[in-house]
C-alpha cells in the first residue's frame, strides 16, 4: 500500500471523501524530518495529518509543511511551517555518505541533485583543484572532497547562515585538509584567488538563474585550460544549445576558446522547467 493510502486508512474517520482524496501522494525526507506539501484545502486540518504522520513513521521526530518555493538570491525556501512533533529545523541529512547539517526552515536541500552530486565527486582526478563558486553547506564539495583525492576545493558561499553549517560541515566530515571556505561574494573572492595564483581544474557554477555576469571571473581561474560547470533552468530540453552559445561569446571576448564537452538533464523542477548543466571545456588561445 502507498504512502496515500495508508495515510487515508488512518484518517478515515479525521477527513471527509474530498479532503481524503487529496492527501499527498508522497514527501520528503531530510534527516529526521518528513516535510509534505498539502493542498490548501487540507490546511485546517494540517494538525491532525501531523500527528498521524508521526505515528506511521516511528524514526522521525517532526512534520513540517513547505508552502512556498525557493526564492532570492540565496536560494531559500519561501515558507517551511512546523506541524507536529519536535519543532527542530536543524537537520543532519545522510547522502553518499556525506553528512549535511543545516537549518532546513531558512536553507534548501535538493534531493533531486543527488544523481548531479554523485557525478561530479566521480569524475574529479587525483592532485585537482577545484573552485565551487557558489557553494551554499557544501552540497557539491563536500561529496567531491570525500569521495576523490582532490588537491584543494575552495569554496566560496555569500550566505553567512550557509557558511556556518558549511564550516560545521566540513567538520563532521572531516574534510578540513581539503576544503577552504570562504565566507563572500564570488564576484570578488574569485579574482582574489586567482590573484593569489590559485588555478582550477574545474570551476562549479551551481546555481540559477545562470550566474552568467560570473562568467568572466570563473575563466581568470583556468591556467591553461580547465572545466566549467554551468547550470541553468530552461523551458524547453534543447535551450542548452542557447546558453552554450551565451557562455561561447563571452569566453570569446575574454580571448579564451571552449567546447561543450557535455550536457545533463539534473531533473525536472515543474511543468517545462528544466535543470540541465553544461561541462564546457575551456581553454586560453
Ligand atoms: C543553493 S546553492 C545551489 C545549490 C546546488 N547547486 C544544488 O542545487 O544542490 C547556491 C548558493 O549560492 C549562494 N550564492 C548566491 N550568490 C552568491 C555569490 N554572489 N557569491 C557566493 N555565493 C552566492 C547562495 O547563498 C546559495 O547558498
Amino acid at each position: 500500500m502507498g504512502f496515500k493510502d495508508k495515510l487515508k486508512e488512518q484518517l478515515k474517520s479525521e477527513l471527509s471523501e474530498e479532503e481524503l482524496s487529496l492527501l499527498p501522494r508522497g514527501f520528503q525526507t531530510l534527516g529526521k524530518v518528513v516535510i509534505l506539501k498539502l493542498n490548501p484545502k487540507l490546511l485546517e486540518k494540517k494538525e491532525i495529518i501531523g500527528k498521524t504522520c508521526l505515528e506511521m513513521f516511528p524514526k522521525i521526530k517532526s512534520i513540517y509543511i513547505n508552502k512556498g518555493k525557493i526564492v532570492g538570491p540565496y536560494r531559500e525556501p519561501e515558507k517551511i511551517e512546523f506541524i507536529a512533533g519536535e519543532d527542530n529545523p536543524i537537520v543532519e541529512h545522510k547522502e553518499h555518505d556525506v553528512i549535511y547539517r543545516f537549518n532546513m526552515t531558512k536553507i534548501m536541500f535538493s534531493k533531486g541533485n543527488l544523481n548531479e552530486r554523485k557525478y561530479l565527486a566521480s569524475i574529479v582526478q587525483s592532485g585537482e583543484i577545484v573552485v565551487d563558486m557558489f557553494a551554499g553547506i557544501g552540497y557539491f564539495s563536500l561529496p567531491i572532497a570525500k569521495h576523490c583525492s582532490v588537491k584543494k576545493i575552495y569554496s566560496i558561499e555569500l550566505n553567512p547562515e550557509s557558511y556556518k553549517f558549511f564550516v560545521e560541515n566540513i567538520k563532521i566530515n572531516h574534510l578540513e585538509d581539503k576544503i577552504v571556505p570562504i565566507n563572500g561574494d564570488c564576484k570578488v573572492e574569485v579574482i582574489k584567488l586567482s590573484e593569489s595564483g590559485i588555478k582550477a581544474n574545474r570551476v562549479i557554477m551551481g546555481v540559477f538563474p545562470a550566474p552568467i555576469k560570473y562568467v568572466s571571473k570563473a575563466l581568470t581561474l583556468v591556467n591553461n585550460n580547465g572545466t566549467v560547470f554551468h547550470y541553468e533552468g530552461v523551458a524547453e530540453k534543447n535551450k542548452y544549445i542557447d546558453l552554450f552559445e551565451e557562455f561561447n561569446e563571452i569566453v570569446q571576448r575574454e580571448s579564451y576558446s571552449c567546447k561543450l564537452k557535455s550536457h545533463r538533464f539534473v531533473k525536472s523542477y515543474g511543468p517545462n522547467l528544466y535543470h540541465i548543466v553544461l561541462d564546457i571545456f575551456v581553454f586560453k588561445i
